[in-house]
C-alpha cells in the first residue's frame, strides 16, 4: 500500500472537523475517500465532491472497498461496534475518546484487535501529542523529579450551557453515553494523569449528578485517588462552573510542578526531601530550590499530528502515539468514579468491568429523565479544544 483510502462514519462536531483538514490533503499519503453519517443532512455538504462516496449505513462503507482504514467520530457507544466490525472487515481503526462508553466494551474491542494484530488500531488521545505534557513526562521518566508522592488536578473549565445539552439525544444519558463529565469531558484529563503517573491502585469518587444540568449523568465530581507507592492524588471537575479554574500540580521527592495559565512552573528540590528531611540538622530547614519557567509552544494541529501517526503506522509500522488499548485506563478510571459514587465505597483497581455494566445497564433501564433536544445555534467548535 503506498496510500491509505480514509472513510470517517459521524459527521458531527468532531467528525466534520476531522474531514476538514483531511480534505485540505494535510495528511501525507492519505486521502479521504467516503465518509458516512446516519442523518442524512449531515452527508450533503460532501455530495458530489470528486473521489469521495457517502454513505447512510456504516456497514456499507466498510463493507464498500472503498476505504482502507476508519476514523470512528459517533456517540460513544458506537465506537465498540463499529471498531468491531471494521477490524473483522480488515480496516484499520482511528477510534475518538473513549474508545468504548465502559470497559467491558472497551475488553470487547481490544480482544478483537488482538485477534488482527496486523492492522493498526489507535485512539484520538491528541494531549499526548502536546509538548508540554511530552516535557513533563520526560521529566518524570528521567527520575528528574524524584518519586511522586502527589497529583493535584482541578480542571473545572469545561463549562457547558443547558444548550449544549440539548444539541444531542445522546448526550448526557445513561443510554447514549454512558455517563457524563468523566466520560466525555474529562476523558483526556484522565488518559494523560495515566499516561504520566500510571493507574492508581484505589479510587473514592464523589460525584454529582446533574447538580448544575437538567441531566441524569455527573456534571460535578470530586474524588480522591491513591497510587500503590503511596502517592494520592484529587481530581475535581465539573461542566457548571464559571470562570473555571485548570490547574495541574505534581509534587515528587525532587520538586514540583505546576501547570496554570499557559505556564510549566518547575520547583527543584537541590535535594531529594525525604533524604534532606533524614539527615539536616535543624528542625526548621528546607531543601534550597531552584524556580524555573519550562518553555513550549503548542502546535494548533493536534488531531491532525495524531492522524499523520495512523497513517504513518499503517504504511511503515512507525510506533502509535496513542495505541487504541491504552485508551482502555481512561475509560476505566471515567467508570470506576462513578461506581465509586454509586456504591459508596472506594475501588480497588482493576475495576470489575461487568458489575459496572450491571450498574449502567440498571441505570439505564430505571431512567425517567426525560431528553430535552433542541439543534443549538452554529457556532465554532474548535473554541472548545483550548485549555
Ligand atoms: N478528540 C476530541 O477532541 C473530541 C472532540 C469532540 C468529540 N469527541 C468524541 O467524538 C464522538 C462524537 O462527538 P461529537 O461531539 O462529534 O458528537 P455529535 O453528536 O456532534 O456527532 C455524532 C455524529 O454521529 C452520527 N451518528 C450517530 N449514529 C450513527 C450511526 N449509527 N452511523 C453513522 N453515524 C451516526 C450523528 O448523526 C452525528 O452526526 C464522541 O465519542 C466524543 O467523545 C472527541
Amino acid at each position: 500500500m503506498k496510500h491509505v483510502r480514509l472513510g470517517v462514519v459521524g459527521l458531527g462536531n468532531i467528525g466534520k472537523f476531522h474531514t476538514g483538514y483531511l480534505l485540505e490533503n494535510k495528511i501525507s499519503r492519505c486521502q479521504l475517500t467516503a465518509v458516512s453519517d446516519a442523518f442524512a443532512p449531515s452527508l450533503e455538504p460532501f455530495k458530489g465532491r470528486a473521489n469521495l462516496k457517502t454513505f447512510a449505513n456504516c456497514d456499507d462503507m466498510i463493507r464498500s472497498g472503498e476505504i482502507d482504514a476508519i476514523v470512528i467520530a459517533t456517540p460513544h457507544y458506537l465506537h465498540t461496534t463499529i471498531g468491531m466490525e471494521a477490524l473483522q472487515r480488515g480496516l484499520h481503526v482511528m477510534v475518538e475518546k473513549p474508545i468504548s462508553a465502559h470497559k467491558a466494551d472497551a475488553e470487547r474491542l481490544i480482544a478483537v484487535h488482538k485477534q488482527y494484530p496486523k492492522q493498526v488500531f489507535a485512539g484520538m488521545f491528541q494531549m499526548r501529542v502536546e509538548p508540554r505534557w511530552q516535557k513533563i513526562r520526560k521529566i518524570i521518566q528521567s527520575q528528574e523529579l524524584g518519586q511522586i508522592v502527589r497529583i493535584n488536578w482541578i480542571i473545572t473549565d469545561w463549562f457547558r450551557t443547558e444548550a449544549y445539552y440539548a444539541s444531542g439525544g445522546w448526550r448526557a444519558t445513561w443510554k447514549g453515553e454512558g455517563g457524563g463529565v468523566l466520560l466525555n469531558q474529562c476523558l483526556h484529563q484522565l488518559d494523560m494523569l495515566q499516561w504520566l503517573c500510571g493507574m492508581p491502585a484505589r479510587v473514592r469518587g464523589f460525584c454529582q449528578l446533574g447538580r448544575f444540568h437538567n441531566i441524569e449523568v455527573e456534571d460535578s465530581i470530586t474524588t480522591y485517588l491513591e497510587w500503590a507507592n503511596g502517592a494520592t492524588g484529587s481530581f475535581v471537575s465539573s461542566t457548571g462552573e464559571s470562570p473555571g479554574t485548570n490547574r495541574f500540580e505534581l509534587v515528587g521527592t525532587r520538586g514540583k510542578i505546576v501547570v496554570e495559565g499557559g505556564k510549566i512552573l518547575f520547583t527543584r528540590n537541590d535535594a531529594d526531601m525525604i533524604e534532606f528531611s533524614q539527615t539536616a540538622k535543624g528542625g526548621f530547614a528546607k531543601p534550597e530550590v531552584w524556580n524555573i519557567e519550562i518553555p513550549y509552544e503548542n502546535p494548533t494541529n493536534l488531531h491532525s499530528i495524531l492522524m499523520q501517526n495512523f497513517v504513518d503506522s499503517i504504511l511503515d509500522g512507525t510506533p502509535l502515539i496513542a495505541p487504541g488499548a491504552d485508551g482502555m485506563g481512561s475509560v476505566e478510571l471515567a467508570n470506576v468514579l462513578l461506581y465509586s459514587t454509586l456504591t459508596n465505597q472506594t475501588i480497588e483497581l482493576p475495576m470489575d468491568s461487568a458489575a459496572w455494566e450491571k450498574k449502567l445497564n440498571q441505570l439505564i433501564a430505571e431512567s425517567r429523565h426525560e431528553k430535552k433536544v433542541a439543534p443549538t445555534t452554529v457556532e465554532d467548535f474548535t473554541k472548545s479544544f483550548s485549555r
